[in-house]
């Protein structure tokens, strides 16, 4: 049995060669030609090759009626002879109706008055009605299966690229999400989001605007404010801030209001003031109500229109990266905050035993660079600078007569002024952010032979970091002057140092001191500058 190899045809294919295809397939099943009539309209298409003339004069009715009817049947005929027509839908929606003269038995030419008629019963050999039934039944269903699975095929594919566009989607917002970490800069996850834009969302180029963050105050602390407007830019995209500062005003977008999208219909425009772009999306940086920049695409790739999906993509990875932003400058300003409570209580030190003015300064910057040298990370060396300002805050608590008392203290002095660390902690204790500095408070007095206070933690058992700052603070009691006595010179500091290696002070700690000894020394000469907790912008 002959294999239906008609396949419909695909979009690309013409309506000719459809229709040639078509009339092939028919011919090789029923073994006569069919004409091919449009469905819609009734229009004969193509003859068939041999067909009588009555196939080239079916009444369009007809022929639409069986297509809307979409079922194989005879049209009409006489006694000898009938019209059978076979309707097929294709999956571009297009209709045909392939329409055949049948013969339906043996005719004596001579009783024909056509001679079209009597050419095409010379050639044509009889049908038995029932079998073209069946057979064009057959046909039908079997031409229909296969448009149902073209059908399928076709929706499989559009759901398998839809998938994919999609997976890609998620991929990237999940990759922004993956690194929303304060430690991340706006400029890093904008970097990041531009880096993999282009798998998902079909634009030639793409730029990020991050909008300088406004400042009340010197900023402090490792957390910047932008004090800059950015612009990022992947791809094909002639911008800078000035003309991309240009194109957002142009577009005005206001609180609230949706991706901004315009196509040809727009860009064709005399008055758009933008030559070079032929398709746009504008999105912006959001995070509540705070605007922190606009995230752009422009001119799609296939030269094809931007619509609401590419648009919204836009829109959640413009909030992804306002939320980053958002968050970043609540981080910024608590901790903007919290400098100023530490410069506060530094000054309230200060204030209090104006002899030991800017040691606490110092022993921070000391022990920054002890802690460096130790191979402490930046977490480390920002809690090591903050902890050594606040080491001696107890000393708030401590009578002024005792604390400033010129000369030896009694031994009731001595252990009145030693509750300083622990009234120090109590100060502390509830400022949470303040939670990593507390064990260098407390433990600041301890000695590694475990003869210190208040605890008397011997060893590893005191925190590393209070050993560091146990280090950096007698550097700077034995080098500074005091109202009873000069300042140690650095020689006879050393060697007390040296000498105290594993007895008062942690090994460790006392030899990075001497690979170091030169730079702590020229950096305890410092006068006191600007009080600022950004570590990186100092050390
Ligand atoms: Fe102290």
């Amino acid at each position: 049995m002959t294999q239906i190899s008609y396949r419909l045809p695909s979009v690309e294919v013409d309506d000719k060669a459809a229709v040639q295809s078509l009339q092939q397939e028919l011919a090789r099943w029923f073994d006569v030609e069919f004409s091919i009539y449009d469905g819609f309209t009734g229009d004969l298409l193509k003859q068939g090759a041999g067909q009588p003339h009555l196939t080239q004069t079916v009444d369009r009715d007809l022929v639409q009626a069986c297509a809307e009817r979409f079922s194989p049947q005879f049209l009409t005929g006489d006694d000898y002879l009938e019209l059978y027509a076979l309707p097929v839908r294709t999956r571009e929606n297009r209709r045909y109706v392939a329409v055949s003269a049948m013969l339906l038995r043996e005719v004596d030419p001579t009783q024909v008055r056509s001679a079209d008629l009597v050419r095409w019963i010379a050639t044509a050999r009889p049908q038995n009605p029932a079998t073209v039934e069946k057979l064009g039944l057959a046909v039908f269903e079997k031409l229909r299966a296969e448009g149902r699975w073209r059908k399928l095929e076709t929706e499989v594919d559009s759901v398998s690229s839809n998938l994919t566009s999609t997976y890609e989607e998620i991929s990237l917002l999940y990759a922004l999400i993956e690194n929303l970490r304060l430690s991340k800069t706006d400029e890093d996850l904008a970097q990041l989001a531009l880096d993999t834009l282009d798998e998902c969302l079909p634009a030639k180029g793409f730029a990020i605007n991050l909008l300088a963050v406004a400042q009340e105050q010197e900023v402090t602390y490792k957390y910047k404010a932008r004090v800059a407007d950015k612009l990022l830019l992947a791809g094909e995209c002639d911008f800078d801030l000035e003309s991309f500062g240009r194109f957002v005003e142009h577009v005005n977008l206001q609180p609230g209001d949706p991706p901004f999208i315009a196509n040809a219909a727009v860009t064709r425009d005399s008055n758009w003031p933008f030559g070079d772009i032929r398709q746009v999306i504008l999105a912006p940086l959001f995070e509540g109500e705070n605007l922190f920049g606009f995230i752009a695409a422009f001119n799609h790739s296939r030269n094809a229109e931007f619509g609401t999906i590419e648009a919204n993509l836009l829109k959640s990875v413009g909030g992804i990266l306002g939320i980053h932003a958002g968050n970043r400058e609540l981080y910024r300003r608590q901790a903007e905050f919290l400098a100023s409570v530490v410069r506060a209580l530094t000054s309230a030190i200060d204030a209090k035993d104006p002899y030991t003015c800017g040691h606490s300064d110092r022993v921070a910057r000391v022990a920054v660079r002890l802690a460096q040298e130790l191979q402490c990370d930046p977490e480390k060396l920002s809690t090591i600078y903050m902890a050594g300002l606040l080491h001696d805050i107890g000393k708030i608590g401590i009578d002024d007569s005792v604390l400033c008392k010129p000369g030896r203290l009694t031994d009731a002095e001595y252990e009145h002024i030693k509750l300083h660390p622990e009234l120090g902690h109590r100060i502390l204790a509830d400022i949470r952010q303040l939670g990593e500095c507390l064990p260098v408070v407390l433990h600041h007095h301890e000695q590694w032979n475990g003869k210190g206070y208040p605890q008397q933690l011997a060893g590893e058992e005191i925190p590393f970091l209070a050993r560091i700052a146990a280090v950096a603070d007698a550097f700077d009691a034995m080098t500074s002057d005091r109202p009873y006595r000069k300042g140690m010179p650095i020689e006879k500091v050393a060697e007390i140092l040296q000498r105290g290696a594993g007895e008062q002070w942690d090994v460790q700690v006392v030899d990075a001191f001497f690979s170091c000894i030169n730079e702590i020394v020229e950096i305890s000469r410092h006068e006191r500058e600007n009080l600022s907790l950004d570590v990186e912008q100092w050390v």
